[in-house]
């Protein structure tokens, strides 16, 4: 151990929010009633990671896939989502939060549109954290979309195949301009993506924990930030103690 580095911070976290609907079916409640405790739960680990001094928080809000649920739950999904836009924003702004939306948006309606252009607008020269908001997003239809650009590209002959690099394609990407998250959490227990993230997180150190979204806080950040320091992040080189060693 004592040839490691010392232990790292995250730069970027993503976080899958997952758990609401048992969390509150275990009390008894309805599934909107964990929506309305899982948007409390955001707010306590945006002011935790920004404790943390993590510059780079990506939350999964809801999914492409989603929209399969019944039109009730997604309604109130949508209207806490408005609440939230209309509520909290004013106060991550006074506390130097950016924040910028992911996904296909068009599918909103206008006031939700505006909403979200408005919260970009205001928040645009902010610098203490940076919170990317997943919102009718899934990592394929991201893949696609970049796809698309490089497809036109490519039949005005702006771009010729073999010109196609990792690279150029990331640049098509959500996310681009941001290094890719170090540490990926999913909360509630399932151990899988659910179409998050697929590009971005092809090296992230995955961590899954049985927390169910509105119980995530300050502390269960900090299991999560233990467990990443204990990671030792190859890239498929070699580890630092056998190169040592050798
Ligand atoms: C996550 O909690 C919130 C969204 C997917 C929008 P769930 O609603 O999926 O809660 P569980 O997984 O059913 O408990
Ligand atoms: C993933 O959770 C999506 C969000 C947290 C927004 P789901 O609850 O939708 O994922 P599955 O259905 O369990 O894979
Ligand atoms: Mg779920």
């Amino acid at each position: 151990m004592a040839d490691r580095e010392p232990a790292q911070l995250p730069r970027h976290v993503a976080i899958v929010m997952d758990g609401n609907g048992r969390w509150a079916l275990g009390r008894g409640k309805p599934r909107s009633f964990g929506h309305q405790a899982g948007s409390d739960a955001l707010k306590r680990t945006i002011e935790a990671v920004m404790r943390r001094g993590i510059p780079i928080l990506t939350v999964f809000a809801f999914s492409c896939e989603n929209w399969r649920r019944p039109r009730a739950e997604v309604r109130k999904l949508l209207d806490l989502f408005l609440k939230a836009l209309n509520k909290d924003v004013r106060e991550l702004d006074e506390h130097g939060v950016r924040i910028n939306f992911i996904g296909d948006r068009k599918v909103f309606n206008q006031t939700l549109r505006d909403g979200m252009a408005q919260a970009e607008q205001r928040t645009c020269g902010n610098t203490a954290l940076q919170l990317n908001v997943a919102v009718n997003y899934s990592g394929r239809s991201d893949i696609v979309a970049a796809a698309q650009r490089i497809a036109a590209a490519a039949a005005t002959g702006n771009l010729a195949a073999e010109d196609l690099t990792e690279q150029r394609l990331n640049q098509e990407l959500t996310l681009a301009h941001l290094p890719p998250p170090d540490l990926f959490i999913r909360t509630g227990g399932e151990k899988r993506l659910s179409n998050f993230l697929l590009w971005q997180i092809a090296y992230s150190e995955l961590y899954f924990c049985d927390v169910l979204w509105p119980d995530f806080g300050a502390e269960a950040l900090e299991a999560a930030l233990i467990d990443y320091a204990s990671r030792e992040r190859r890239f498929g080189g070699l580890s630092q103690i056998r190169v040592r060693s050798a």
